[in-house]
């Protein structure tokens, strides 16, 4: 079965000359732009591109009447894989209650992590199969989740079991994340849970995941700097790439840490210190920002008088990362908590507006890049013999993708080079 998108305007990617895998400064500004291209797909590839492709017989034909064409998303960062709802947390937070002290008072994470416990298999699993097929209407084609709501070798297991279900009827990639080290159960003592995760929990996901990514967050009232590093040397130990969220809400040196260890990335990074980012910069660790987290938690404190201003609200300097020659990719961070958001043009927006990308940068850090960081060479870009995992924009301008706040831009989603969603009206 083939398929040619005729007449689209080609945000193609392709490396520029002399570039080889991950783009940093100039290389992520240059898209790659070719005006009234046809594509041709077949056997799930992208076969070849260029002006005037005879029609094949038999082929799927798709007008793209001038509208932008590019790489599906790559979202590299997501906990897609929850039961239950925040809701009443997130009352209390618009209230102004914050975000850490729900946390250290035994909700937020962990009130997440007593329903997945709850929750069967099978459930699970179809929750998040429902949620894969919101994401992938959204343009999303390749996709990162994270466990960390079990925090019992059990229930983390569970996690991971559910989501590698889900995946199976997917269209799309799905890469597992174990988040060994999401909160402290400090039910089950605060001593004996590190230890449990790391001699119990860490070797039973090895046995069945093994070269998955070891994740945690360093954080006031989750993981203290000392136990991430046992955590972290622990997984090394056993050939796992290391991912940590960093410096969400407190700086506590865990970028300069994790650089040490050689992560695969540091994700969050709002408040990093200019020395860290310029280590970070010079390091193979990428740098992921989250920006849909920012906005959803930067309500106003509940002791503070109300003015209209958000004093907490802080995000990641990706401009600077970008600057100093960092690897940067951005992820919507889908989770019930702190990003409520399963759309990349949303983060692209945001990231745009307020961590300084350029839009080009942007586009960039949420496809190509991530894509390389989840280890993949075969797509992110649009060339003959990658995957042909696309999206067909409703607008000729890719910039529209970042202006619009909370649309709609995507008229088709392609992949494994089949029509997942059109909209033919659009
Ligand atoms: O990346 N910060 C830690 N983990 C998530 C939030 C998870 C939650 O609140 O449920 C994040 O923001």
């Amino acid at each position: 079965m083939s398929l040619l998108i005729r007449r689209c305007r080609l945000l193609s990617m392709e490396p520029p000359p002399g570039f080889v895998g991950v783009r940093t400064g100039e290389a992520m500004r240059d898209l790659r732009v070719r005006d009234n291209v046809d594509v041709l797909i077949r056997s799930g590839r992208v076969e070849a591109f260029g002006d005037g492709i005879t029609v094949p017989p038999g082929a799927q034909v798709i007008d793209a009447r001038g509208d932008v064409l590019m790489p599906g998303f790559v979202d590299c960062h997501t906990h897609l894989c929850w039961a239950g709802d925040r809701l009443g947390e997130w009352s209390r937070r618009l209230a102004g209650e914050n975000y850490l002290d729900i946390l250290k008072s035994g909700g937020g994470i962990m009130s997440t992590v007593r329903a997945v416990r709850e929750t069967p298999l099978i459930t699970l699993t179809e929750l998040v199969r429902q949620r894969l097929d919101v994401v992938l209407r959204q343009g999303i084609t390749t996709i990162e989740i994270k466990s960390g709501y079990g925090l019992s070798t059990e229930a983390e297991l569970k996690m991971l079991r559910a989501t590698r279900d889900a995946a199976l009827t997917w269209p799309g990639t799905v890469v597992l994340t174990a988040l060994l080290g999401h909160a402290i159960d400090e039910s089950a003592g605060h001593k004996q849970f590190v230890d449990r995760t790391i001699t119990e929990t860490l070797p039973a996901v090895h046995a069945e995941f093994p070269g998955i990514a070891i994740d945690l967050f360093c954080e006031e009232g989750a993981w203290p700097l000392a136990d991430s590093l046992r955590l972290m040397l622990a997984a090394r130990e056993l050939g796992h790439p290391l991912r940590v969220h960093a410096d969400q809400f407190t700086s506590r040196g865990m970028v300069t840490e994790a650089v040490k260890l050689g992560a695969l990335s540091v994700d969050h990074l709002e408040q990093t210190t200019p020395v860290e980012l310029e280590t970070l910069a010079k390091s193979q660790s990428f740098g992921v920002g989250l920006p849909v987290t920012a906005i959803n938690l930067g309500n106003p404190r509940k002791d503070a008088p109300f003015t209209g201003q958000s004093p907490s609200i802080k995000f990641a300097n990706l401009r600077g990362l970008v600057d100093a020659g960092g690897r940067v990719c951005i992820a919507t961070n889908a989770n019930p908590g702190s990003s409520p958001s399963m759309s990349m043009p949303f983060a692209i927006a945001l990231a745009v507006r307020f961590c300084g990308l350029s839009i080009d940068e942007a586009i960039t850090a949420a496809t190509v890049n991530p894509a390389i960081l989840l280890g993949f060479k075969d797509r992110g870009i649009v060339s003959p013999g990658k995957r042909a995992d696309l999206i067909l924009l409703r607008h000729s301008d890719y910039r529209d993708l970042a202006y619009e706040l909370g649309g709609d831009p995507i008229r088709a989603v392609i992949v494994g080079g089949h029509v997942a969603r059109y909209y033919a009206g659009s």
